[in-house]
């Protein structure tokens, strides 16, 4: 017969050893040890201010968690399956360390609201380093956009060519997006540091616990005002999965342009050999790795927030073992972000070139000072739609002639409206359409300093 471990004396024999892998999480859960530990921590000092145990036997507690915490950093804690989740097994390696009175440790407290504890604690310090990452990974962006206010790239809609922008322009909607991302976080905070411990199994506790003691301990902002909901509420990991979908969204976006950027249709970057790779056969390729796999990442991330909202959604009050999937998604989650706004830092910073002389004939070649000539008119007093289908039937000439709008002579322009002078020449260079745009948010040289302005000050601040 089986051994029995770790439960009560009503069990008699111990899991089949298929259950007890089935069941452990210690294997992914050993990621929470540092905030297990001071989670611990914080607890034994509660119990020890509220004379539930004396300030001695809470020094012990204290000296075996750090030294388990040592023997963690030197490779030397390696629980295995038999110990199934981290809460136990540094429990049994306390027991191990400091004697009886490591048996003390889990008064007043379950695994449920001691998991709760650890995982808000994991995403607060990490939801910290995402928004580093952000802060970054906008640095670079807003540096490029600098470099490039008037470099000049096709706009599209509908990936047709529309209207030229400035590079800094489109570069600067991609710090909007990230800013937005990072202020998300901020909020996902919120709702993230606040304190389940003490909520006990799911009813609170009889002994004389002091809740906001450990809580105020471990840095939370507030605690759960219910137990029930304490050690049950994911909503802050489900709240946190929507805002790193969101920032794979932008990512995912930014990486799609720069794949068809890179493409040899359209030729507007040069991938740098430190971030691009080669194809095993086809020895003339040079592949966007990194932007791809970013855009394929994308899709993991979607899953956990997918996976998590389908755990939650049927769960009676109040925990329930099926909480426990809820960890390898938030990690993964985690580390994806984390990589990968790394990888677009670098990508941004080094791995890629504008192809400038490109870019200006790109804006020079095609019919996206259109409305430019509209707009022309409309000053001179011609009603805009008027205007709008004058052009376009100029448009349609022009291209049955295989002309640009630029090499219409003057007695053109004046064949179809005698409003048109010799300015309009200037009027239609893409350098002064995109210049000339110069509403508030829009691509005109001025907006753009302006709004590269206001995120370098941000972002120093
Ligand atoms: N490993 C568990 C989890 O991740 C810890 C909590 C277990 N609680 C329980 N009542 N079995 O959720």
């Amino acid at each position: 017969m089986n051994k029995k471990n770790t439960w009560s004396d009503r069990f008699e024999t111990s899991l089949h050893p298929a259950i007890a892998i089935f069941n452990a999480s210690i294997n992914f859960d050993i990621e929470l040890i540092e905030y297990d530990l001071n989670g611990s921590i914080a607890h034994a000092k509660m119990l020890a201010k509220t004379g539930i145990i004396s300030s001695e036997e809470a020094q012990q507690l204290n000296v075996g968690l750090e030294q388990i915490r040592q023997e963690y950093h030197q490779g030397n804690f390696n629980p295995g399956v038999e110990a199934e989740d981290i809460h136990f097994a540094v429990e049994k390696r306390l027991i191990e360390i400091v004697g009886s009175v490591g048996k003390k440790l889990h008064t007043g407290r379950s695994r449920n609201d001691q998991v709760g504890t650890d995982i808000r604690l994991y995403l607060r310090a990490e939801i910290e380093a995402i928004k580093t990452g952000l802060h970054q990974f906008q640095s670079v962006l807003v540096n490029l956009a600098e470099q490039n206010i008037e470099t000049l790239i096709p706009g599209y809609t509908h990936l047709q060519r529309a209207q030229p922008l400035s590079l800094a322009h489109h570069l600067m909607a991609y710090v909007q997006m990230t800013k937005r991302d990072w202020e998300r976080l901020e909020d996902v905070l919120k709702r993230t540091n606040i304190s389940p411990l003490g909520c006990g199994a799911l009813a609170g506790t009889t002994l004389p616990i002091d809740r906001h003691y450990s809580a105020e301990l471990l840095g939370f902002e507030d605690i759960y005002e219910n137990s029930l909901d304490g050690v049950s509420d994911r909503d802050f990991a489900i709240e946190f999965l929507c805002a790193a979908s969101l920032i794979m969204v932008h990512l995912s976006r930014l990486s799609e342009e720069m794949i068809l950027w890179a493409s040899e249709e359209f030729n507007f970057i040069k991938l740098n050999d430190s971030c691009a790779t080669g194809s095993s056969i086809m020895p003339q390729k040079k592949n966007p790795d990194i932007p791809e796999l970013v855009r394929g990442k994308t899709g993991r991330v979607f899953g956990h927030l997918q996976g998590l909202l389908v755990i939650m959604k049927g769960l009676p009050l109040a925990y329930n073992k099926d909480l426990q999937e809820d960890k390898e998604g938030i990690f993964d989650t985690v580390k994806t972000i984390k990589a990968c706004l790394e990888a677009m830092t670098i990508l941004l910073s080094e791995g890629i070139e504008f192809n400038q002389s490109r870019l200006n004939s790109a804006v020079a070649e095609d019919f996206s000072n259109a409305t430019d000539v509209a707009d022309y008119l409309t000053s001179k007093g011609v009603p805009f739609r008027e205007a709008y289908n004058l052009v376009g039937k100029v448009v349609k000439t022009s291209l049955a002639q295989g002309k640009l709008l630029k090499e219409l002579t003057l007695e053109e322009w004046q064949q179809i409206n005698p409003a048109f002078e010799s300015d309009i020449y200037t009027a239609i260079s893409p350098k002064n359409v995109v210049s000339a745009r110069n509403s508030y948010g829009g691509t005109g040289f001025e907006q753009v300093k302006m709004a590269i302005s206001r995120a370098k000050s941000r972002l120093q601040s």
